[in-house]
């Protein structure tokens, strides 16, 4: 069930996203990231009664939320499930190659931050779950049971750009050993007495916490596994708004949307036409980033960038 004391979520570039959309009033559209719906009810104000929006999110709380809130909205099909399955959850409404724009917002949502039991937070004590969808996969407190030292210390360093994921992830086996890690409070007590120089104005768990959190919830393989059904539910003219919030996921989406809209790959020196390089997506824009109004305002915001791209 949704707790009704952890539903607030300050959408970010929101007006910008929906914008970035060109929201045709009677189109298809995918939220996918629904949260608590904050995007999606933007959308929805735009869209007629014809129009129709599905809202996906692997965590059963947005979802029951959304359902709640929500109840008088027959346009938005609401779904629990990972972004993976974007492809699939299109086709099941029969909406493959029809719909005009895909958000994905990514990341975590405030509610989740919030809650100490779902285990995100160094902030909040509980149990070191952090899993977005908690009834499958396995928690960071399993992770790290069974982890070696070397994949936990990649983790850190890759997903968290952590200096010290050597000594991090050496004191996590040491600790380990003496006691299951299970608790949030136990973990970033553990990378703060291994981290010998503190960020001015950083906890020194931030890293760690995030890098640990985007593995246990395979976010940069969900992000890829988007990326690769995107084209096939879009409709010529479609659009794909992607706002990242980590600069492993913004270099994967502008990589993408600049493959697909330089096309084929030919040898260097070959006379191809534009036709014959078969772009598949123009390039909306650049990139936006949150003005300092709304970094002022929301903290989460300072490190989001949005792209946008059209499919042809
Ligand atoms: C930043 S919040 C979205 C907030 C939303 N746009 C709003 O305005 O309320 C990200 C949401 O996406 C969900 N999410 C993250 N990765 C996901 C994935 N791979 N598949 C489905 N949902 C995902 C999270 O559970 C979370 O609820």
């Amino acid at each position: 069930m949704a707790q009704a004391e952890f539903n607030e979520h300050q959408s970010v570039l929101l007006s910008e996203s929906v914008a970035a959309l060109n929201i045709q009033p009677d189109g298809f559209y995918v939220d996918a990231t629904f949260g608590r719906g904050g995007h999606s009810r933007e959308i929805l104000a735009v869209l007629s009664s014809n129009g129709r929006l599905l809202g996906l999110d692997r965590d059963a709380q947005a979802i029951a939320f959304g359902r709640e809130a929500f109840r008088d909205e027959p346009r938005l099909h609401l779904v629990q499930a990972p972004f993976a399955e974007l492809a699939e959850q299109v086709n099941d409404l029969g909406w493959s190659g029809k719909v005009m724009g895909v958000l994905a917002d990514l990341g975590v949502s405030s509610p989740q931050l919030d809650d100490g039991q779902r285990g995100f937070s160094f902030r909040r004590d509980g149990p070191l779950d952090m899993r977005m969808d908690s009834s499958s996969g396995v928690s960071a407190a399993q992770w790290l049971a069974k982890a070696k030292a070397a994949e936990i210390e990649r983790v850190l360093k890759e997903y968290g750009e952590e200096r010290f994921a050597r000594r991090i992830a050496q004191a996590i086996v040491r600790e380990r050993e003496v006691a299951p890690i299970s608790t949030t409070a136990r973990l970033a007590k553990i990378v703060a007495d291994a981290n010998p120089r503190w960020e001015k104005d950083k906890d020194p768990a931030t890293r760690a916490f995030q890098a640990i959190r985007i593995e246990i919830n395979q976010e940069l393989q969900q992000l890829q596994q988007l990326l690769a059904q995107v084209l096939t539910v879009l409709a010529p003219g479609g659009r794909l708004a992607v706002i990242s919030f980590h600069s492993l996921e913004d270099r994967m989406v502008k990589r993408f949307m600049r493959d697909q809209a330089r096309g084929d790959d030919f040898p260097a020196g070959l006379p191809v036409t534009q036709a014959q390089l078969n772009p598949r997506m123009r390039l909306v824009g650049k990139a936006i980033r949150p003005g300092e109004r709304e970094q002022a305002e929301n903290p989460r915001a300072r490190s989001a960038v949005l792209r946008v791209a059209e499919k042809l």
